[in-house]
Parts: C-alpha cells; sequence; structure tokens
C-alpha cells in the first residue's frame, strides 16, 4: 500500500527517502516552540523540510544567514532535520516591501489605528511602484544575493536551495506590477530575467547545488493571484529557467492577492478540493522533464498516492496537514493511515493564528494537552 508515496526519489541530484515535503510554513512562534514543532515534523518521517522566506539580503529586520545569530538558528534547523534523515531546503527570498514607505506607517501601526492586515495592503498597493523604480545596478546586486545567500545556507547545512518565485522574483515576473521599461521590463523575456539571474547566481556560486523553483502561477478568469506568470507564459518562463540551473519546480498559485487564495479553506468559491493547485503543475509538466512538486490541500493518501503513481507529480508538499498531523508519513508507512488526524482546512488556527500573531497552531493540538 502506498508503495509511491514511500518510494525514494532523487530530486535535482538529491535522493528524498519517500516523497513527502512540508511546504514552506512561517510559524510565528517562540524559537523554542518552533524547534520542537521542526523536530516533530522531521521525526514524522517526511523527507524535506522546506524552511519559508529566508532572505536574501543583510537586513536588520529580523533573521539572517549574515549575522551569527541567524546563522546559528539556520544551522540548529539543519540539525534537527538531519537527526531524523529528513533533508532540509532553504527558501531564498527578497522582499517586495518597500522599507522606507514602511517606516511612514509605523506610527499608525504602533498606535494600532493600522492594522497589520491594513498595512499588508498599504505595502501591496505601492509594491509595482517600488520594484519598477529601483535602479538596474541595485536589482544586479540583489539578484547577486542569491548566490551568496545559497552560498551561506549550503554552509549552515541546507541540503538544497529554492528560489521564491514570488515576493520580488513574482512582482518582477508579473506584468500587472512590473512597470519597468529597461532589460527587467515588458515582454515575458525581460519579465523573467530577474528570475533568471538569481538562478544563475546561485549555479555560478555553487555549481551542485539543487535548485527547486517556486513557480507562481496566476490564474484569469477567474482573476486569482497577482504576482508571478500566467499559464500562457509557461512555455517562456520554464525553459529559460531551465537553462540558468534550475533542477526542480514547486509549482502553485501566485500571491499577492488574499492569502486565503493561496492557503484555501475547504469552502474558497475555486479552490474548495484536494489537490487544488495540481492543474498548475499540469501545465508546468508541458514544458519541462525536470521533477515537479506539487501543493495545496493534500491530505488523504489514497488521493496523494494516486497523483504520485500516475506521475502527475513526483513529490507532494504538504503545509497544513503536517501541521495536523505530523506523524502522517509514519502512520501511511506502517498501515496506521485510520489513525491520521486529517486536515479539515479550516485555517482556524494555523494561517487564522498567524494573523492573530498567536503562532500557528492547529485545532487538534487542544486535545493533546
Ligand atoms: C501558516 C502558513 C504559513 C505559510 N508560510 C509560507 C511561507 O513562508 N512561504 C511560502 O512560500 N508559503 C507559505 N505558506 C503556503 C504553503 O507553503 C502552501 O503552499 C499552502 O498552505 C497550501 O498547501 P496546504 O494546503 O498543504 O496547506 C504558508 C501556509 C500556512 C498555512
Amino acid at each position: 500500500m502506498y508503495e509511491t508515496i514511500n518510494s525514494p526519489f532523487n530530486l535535482g541530484g538529491m535522493q528524498l527517502k519517500n516523497r513527502i515535503i512540508f511546504a514552506p510554513t512561517t510559524m510565528g512562534l517562540p524559537k523554542d516552540e518552533y524547534y520542537k514543532k521542526i523536530d516533530q515534523i522531521a521525526r514524522g518521517g517526511c523527507a524535506m523540510i522546506i524552511i519559508g522566506d529566508i532572505t536574501v539580503s543583510k537586513t536588520l529586520f529580523g533573521r539572517s544567514l549574515y549575522s551569527k545569530k541567524g546563522f546559528a538558528h539556520y544551522k540548529k534547523l539543519a540539525e534537527i532535520a538531519h537527526l531524523h534523515g529528513c533533508k532540509i531546503c532553504a527558501q531564498l527570498f527578497k522582499s517586495d516591501a518597500n522599507m522606507k514607505a514602511m517606516l511612514k506607517y509605523v506610527p499608525g501601526v504602533l498606535t494600532k489605528k493600522i492594522s497589520m492586515e491594513e498595512l499588508r495592503n498599504l505595502l501591496n498597493d505601492q509594491v509595482g511602484k517600488y520594484i519598477s523604480s529601483i535602479p538596474e545596478k541595485k536589482v544586479k546586486e540583489i539578484t547577486t544575493d542569491f548566490g551568496e545567500a545559497a552560498a551561506l545556507a549550503k554552509m549552515a547545512g541546507f541540503d538544497m536551495v529554492r528560489v521564491h518565485g514570488d515576493r520580488m522574483c513574482g512582482i518582477f515576473s508579473s506584468e500587472i506590477f512590473n512597470c519597468r521599461t529597461d532589460k527587467y521590463g515588458g515582454n515575458s523575456k525581460k519579465r523573467v530575467r530577474f528570475a533568471i539571474e538569481a538562478v544563475a547566481s546561485i549555479r555560478k556560486k555553487m555549481p551542485d547545488l539543487p535548485i527547486d523553483y517556486n513557480l507562481s502561477v496566476r490564474q484569469e478568469n477567474p482573476h486569482y493571484g497577482n504576482a508571478g506568470v500566467l499559464v500562457e507564459e509557461l512555455p517562456i518562463f520554464i525553459p529559460l529557467l531551465e537553462k540558468a540551473g534550475v533542477t526542480s519546480f514547486h509549482v502553485t498559485l501566485a500571491n499577492h492577492s488574499e492569502l486565503e487564495d493561496t492557503i484555501p479553506t475547504s469552502k474558497h468559491p475555486y479552490f474548495p478540493e484536494e489537490g487544488c493547485f495540481l492543474k498548475f503543475s499540469d501545465e508546468a509538466r508541458k514544458y519541462t522533464k525536470l521533477p515537479i512538486c506539487g501543493v495545496g490541500g493534500l491530505a488523504t493518501p489514497d488521493f496523494v498516492e494516486t497523483q504520485l503513481k500516475s506521475g502527475r507529480i513526483d513529490c507532494a508538499a504538504m503545509s497544513r496537514q503536517l501541521i495536523a498531523d505530523p506523524d502522517w508519513v509514519n502512520k501511511t508507512a506502517g498501515g496506521h493511515q485510520s489513525t491520521i488526524k486529517h486536515c479539515i482546512r479550516c485555517n482556524i488556527k494555523c494561517l487564522g493564528g498567524m494573523q492573530k500573531h498567536q503562532g500557528v497552531h492547529c485545532i487538534y493540538d487542544k486535545e493533546e494537552k
């Protein structure tokens, strides 16, 4: 039973013990609680954990690979994963928030006149203008930083890096936001340049490192996602990314709309079902032979096994299901699938917890207390 789920797989030159990957999930938990969660997930049998949103910049805000403290944190995460034979991948990103504009809103946030949700919308509104005004020289510096950060991630113990095709990459890719008139803006070939430079910078610095690309797809009719690329642009984006050095793709819906579109509940008007973003993986599959990891509401062993066995996807990434039950893989391998706590995609304590600054939890957590 579930032979494909539990079969090893070569992902861009790196051997995974099975096909299940923990999707990038920012948790907003205190440090020790976060380490405990990552330990539970690694111990539960998944083949790889992707650590979400690791900045490529030398920033004073949040954790960075460049600081002693930040580097030690990422090293610790790698050690935890490896202790359980689990690989670990660093999702490298560059923020698209205009920090200078953000300073203007600090008093409003501190006096609670502006909520974090409102701040997010205010910054999102300016993202196109901001991205379109960054000088070419600075853009080149940012894409070069991807290579620097990848080298540090490898030193910290990461087995793989992933270029976040959303955030700044996604904004450059999108004709909705990117209004540049230089070599980084205009047609699809020009809009993909930022992503290609980021990937090429990693490849130049780290010739053997597997590079996954988080391909963020925007949809029209009905419109979902604002950053990223249209399905029609995939035949241009995918071969160029591949040529630059990408070794696998992770396909999902593009961001910069409502968070509940990229992390949809089971009541979402358009993406309510299990495997809701796999139709985008199907589109990507037409243009590459590289491994493709699917994501989006994946939860039941039978459904996941069918998608993997048919070759529709090569690996299955899960965020909320492994938060609900970190032992999903071990239970599936050991014939205990009937005891799995199934994620019902309610978003109450995971995304909801994050939005309320209470950290990511699950409605099932209470049961264990
Ligand atoms: C609480 C939470 C935090 C997330 N943080 C990130 C993140 O930092 N970076 C990212 O690319 N995706 C993030 N995601 C999106 C997931 O990686 C995934 O694409 C999405 O949840 C759909 O998968 P699922 O149905 O298995 O949860 C997050 C999801 C959740 C629930």
